[in-house]
């Protein structure tokens, strides 16, 4: 029996893995097993080819490192010599402290009820996702490009359990085994033209030649945003890629089953929203991709056995924005279209995110059957004053006459990427007349106050709710 030795083995790949030989390959040698310092289980009846294997992998290893080294300190160098200064949006210094400063993992451990008891009949966990860095950049750094870290309370037999596990990613397991944070944070490594092309370089040589990284074949996505239950599976999500299967173990632990792309082998599926909305009377799930190229948006279906549907392009699109969330109602999908931009030319003028706001865009709706085959019937409404950040749910009323969408929005989106405390977010309500494309929209949250990841049960996405 032979198997790959090698933190990201299953992922890529690599002339960094160290074989392991069970006994059982061989048919003659009964005597025991020698363990080297690297753990690497030799066969005994081939001892002398073993050992010349063993040197060229340390030979290997030695080289490996040492490439690591000499990239690590050319990204060191764009640091220091070539990123403009940071500030308090970007920097890591400043962005990860007080409520953001990175935690380690934790082991599953019981946790002490201080007061009463927990009803026996409770039996479930709650998992919290979010941003978590495993290694602190030394350069530009956005509060939402950290790896995703899991913290779980299990309850079970009235006992709670607390764990704390990092997301598994590929880009966790290549960071892991080099031990240095080798991916930028995308949303803030365009800190300047002349960092952002010696970024750029660094990044190709540490994918094509140095095969540290392979974002192509195993997505370079961070699955820090939400966790979501569907198709009978426990996923950790994120926009940038695919959701990563996760589960809960019974004894409170949380394991990372690996990237799941839902039975399609399309290239083009590479990634899809860390917020899809599944339909609990059809079990069916929707959900949708945007990127820098047409079609700017699409839409897809994945069915109640977990399989992928087929895309609906979205070519009515005509430019790309962050996407973030979308509704659903018993008909129809709802997508927001904000002044929220990416636009990668904007780097080579100068800007520093390929994110931005266009304060010259008019926000829209846009409005789909939900089981559409193209675009045609795609129905766009302006919506003036509307970035619309989070879809807590939407409905229908009026016999589909009427689209009613409560949503966290954005008054001063202009402040999202560097401040997003001032962005002054608040909960509306909107209740759209499809016929007229007329609106009335409606605070529902107290004004001044900042009011953004409000969410609620998903099993009632698509129904009229109250609170
Ligand atoms: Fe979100």
């Amino acid at each position: 029996m032979e198997a790959q030795l090698s933190c990201y083995s299953s992922f890529l790949p690599s002339p960094r893995s160290i074989h392991v030989i069970s006994s059982s390959s061989s048919s003659s040698s009964k005597r025991p097993m020698n363990k080297t310092s690297h753990n690497i289980l030799i066969n005994n009846s081939s001892s002398s080819k073993q050992l010349a294997h063993t040197n060229v992998s340390n030979k290997i290893n030695h080289f490996s490192h040492l490439v690591d080294n000499i990239l690590n300190t050319f990204e060191d160098l764009i640091s220091t010599f070539l990123d403009l200064p940071l500030h308090s949006g970007n920097d890591p210094k400043q962005v990860l402290t007080d409520n953001f400063e990175p935690v380690d993992e934790y082991p599953p451990t019981p946790c002490p009820v201080v007061e009463g008891s927990l009803p026996s009949c409770l039996d479930g966990a709650y998992i919290r996702n979010g941003a978590n860095p495993r290694f602190i950049p030394n350069g530009p750094y956005h509060f939402l490009d950290g790896d995703g870290m899991l913290h779980v309370v299990k309850i079970s037999n009235g006992k709670a359990t607390f764990c704390r596990r990092y997301v598994k990613t590929h880009k966790y397991q290549v960071e892991n085994e080099i031990g240095y944070s080798v991916v930028p944070s995308f949303i803030a490594c365009f800190n300047g033209p002349a960092a952002s092309v010696a970024r750029a370089f660094l990044l190709a040589v540490r994918i094509l030649i140095a095969r540290q990284f392979d974002p192509v074949r195993h997505g370079f996505g961070v699955a820090n945003t939400a966790v979501a239950l569907f198709a009978g599976r426990l996923f950790a999500m994120c926009e940038s890629d695919l959701p990563y299967e996760i589960k809960v173990a019974e004894d409170g632990d949380v394991i990372t089953l690996g990237r799941h792309g839902f039975e399609s082998n399309e290239a083009s599926f590479s990634r899809m929203t860390a917020h899809p909305k599944t339909d609990i009377e059809t079990g069916d799930t929707f959900a949708y991709r945007y990127g820098p190229t047409r079609p700017f948006l699409t839409f897809h279906r994945i069915d109640n056995k977990g399989r992928k549907q087929k895309d609906v392009p979205i070519f009515s699109k005509k430019d790309c924005t962050a996407v973030h969330d979308f509704g659903i109602t018993e008909n129809y999908a709802v997508f927001p279209d904000l002044q929220l931009v990416i636009n990668p030319t904007w780097v080579v003028s100068g800007r520093d995110s390929v994110v931005g706001v266009d304060s010259s865009k008019v926000p829209r709706v846009g409005i789909i059957p939900k089981y559409a085959v193209d675009d045609g019937e795609m129905r766009w409404i302006d919506t003036p004053g509307l970035n619309m950040l989070h879809l807590i749910n939407a409905w229908e009323e009026d016999g589909g006459n009427t689209i009613v969408i409560v949503a966290t929005n954005s008054w001063k989106v202009e402040h999202f990427m560097e401040k997003f405390e001032c962005s002054d977010l608040t909960l509306v309500k909107v209740t759209i007349d499809v016929k007229t494309k007329s609106l009335k929209r409606r605070l529902l949250s107290v004004a001044g106050r900042f009011h953004e990841y409000v969410t609620m049960n998903p099993a009632y996405a698509s129904k009229k709710n109250r609170h």
